[in-house]
């Protein structure tokens, strides 16, 4: 028993007492569950990085836009499914000026968050062709999409990308895409959980493919434009969003309010097809939908057999927060980019105590400074890490949990962590690495 920054005995008798078999392999809620009952029982506050929620106020914008619409009385209104014309105008616009991708209004449709978009997308996504009834994940990805997966019972297959960036790309998607079973593909970028963010070359290759082999490619811009790389942050004007949409029209783009905005709880985002693929008709969609075209049958089928829409007064706060950020009148890049600034010195903090970073490089650039980053400490697995590291107030999630092939590395997420918490993040980590000396 050593002298942990939080009472070993405590942190012992909670993880026993939650009944986990394995702490690494627990689904991220569970992980929050169990800290905040050990942070109740010791009174201590963890260094919270296990879950991904904005650190940052909503935007002001969005909240009035809300209550305005409330007072009107939108509230009493069943919003249209296909969502409010101002909302699909300005998503519309959005994606022409940060993406520089032309989609008409009509193929942009609102969601309850960017969760009810992928499950509506793969409901419609992964039902064109009998044959075609797997998705194919480049992971590491976001665990709740594979959830999403087994919930409809739909078959998936995935691949740790970490090893095949680049032109290596290429080969291993044949090696999946040639079999002809593949419906759709899916990655978030910037990613979640390792932060890479996937090259125009590499866009370009999954763009190929998915035209070689007829796939939807879904891809997930929860973090669009935050790679602050590169400045994204002005409309009209390049350097724009590296995205699949500039290379191939078998494309579903999923846009969410909660990172970007600070909106997570309103529960709002968007769906975004492409005119090509919204347009198009798939017999085996006769089956499940009234119509045989991919857009009516993600509106009319879908989207109204999930939740009948998304809530009205929220559709207002986005369109009202896309308007501002298209005028360039709202700079919405400015708020988050204090993430980036947290995980840079986060990261040092973690290497300078002989943590390394896991997913460390974009090809050949240093990987960005973001939302996430992935670390790993010498002799631990992921799961024993992050076991171990409850013992010195620190939570993260194994990235075993996510698809990952390094099965070493833990994901820390920095919207939680504030600039008073790096001295207490400090001492916890050199206790650390003062108890687990590195040969
Ligand atoms: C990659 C990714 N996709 C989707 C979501 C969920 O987005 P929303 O809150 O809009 O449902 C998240 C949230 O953590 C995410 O990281």
């Amino acid at each position: 028993m050593k002298d942990t920054p939080i009472d070993y005995q405590i942190v012992k008798t909670k993880i026993e007492a939650s009944g986990l078999s394995c702490i690494g392999k627990a689904t991220i809620r569970r992980i929050v569950k169990l800290v905040n009952e050990i942070e109740k029982a010791s009174g201590k506050r963890y260094i919270r990085m296990e879950m991904g929620v904005p650190g940052l106020p909503p935007s002001e914008i969005g909240t009035q836009a809300e209550i305005d619409a409330l007072k009107r009385g939108v509230a009493a209104k069943y919003p249209m499914i296909e969502g409010i014309e101002e909302l699909k105008q300005e998503v519309s616009r959005f994606i022409k000026l940060f993406i520089n991708t032309d989609v008409s209004p009509q193929c942009c449709i609102p969601s309850v968050g960017s969760m009810q978009g992928s499950i509506a997308s793969f409901l419609v996504a992964c039902r064109r062709e009998v044959k075609k009834d797997t998705t194919l994940f480049i992971d590491p990805g976001f665990p709740v999409h594979k959830q999403q997966h087994k919930v409809l019972g739909f078959k998936f297959v995935s691949f740790d990308v970490y090893d095949f960036r680049g032109e290596k790309l290429q080969q291993k998607l044949e090696t999946y895409l040639s079999k002809g079973n593949i419906s759709t593909m899916i990655y978030s970028n910037p990613n979640n959980p390792s932060w890479i963010c996937f090259t125009d070359d590499e866009l370009r290759i999954i763009g190929d493919m998915a035209n070689k082999y007829d796939v939807v490619v879904i891809e997930d811009l929860a973090y669009v434009a935050m790679d602050f790389r590169t400045d994204m942050s002005l409309p009209g004007q390049p350097p724009y969003q590296p995205s699949v949409s500039q290379y191939t029209n078998n494309f579903i783009l999923l846009i969410s309010s909660s990172k970007v905005f600070s909106y997570a709880g309103q529960r709002v985002g968007c769906i975004v097809i492409s005119d090509e693929l919204f347009n198009r008709k798939f017999p085996n969609l006769k089956r499940f939908f009234t119509s045989d075209q991919f857009g009516h049958a993600t509106i009319y089928g879908s989207l109204y057999s999930l939740s009948s829409g998304t809530s009205h007064s929220a559709q207002y706060a986005l369109a009202a927060m896309l308007k501002a950020a298209n005028d360039g009148t709202y700079k919405f890049l400015e708020p988050v980019r204090e993430y980036g600034e947290r995980a840079k010195v986060m990261k040092r903090l973690f290497t300078d105590n002989g943590f390394k970073i896991v997913y460390d490089k974009d090809i050949d650039r240093p990987i960005a400074d973001g939302f996430f980053f992935t670390f790993s400490y010498p002799g631990f697995t992921g799961e024993q890490l992050l076991e171990e590291l409850l013992y010195y107030g620190i939570s993260a999630i194994a990235l075993t949990i996510t698809g990952s092939t390094r099965l070493e590395g833990l994901r820390a997420c920095v919207s939680r962590i504030r600039k008073d918490d790096y001295n207490e993040l400090e001492h916890r980590l050199k206790k650390f690495h003062e108890h687990h000396p590195v040969a």
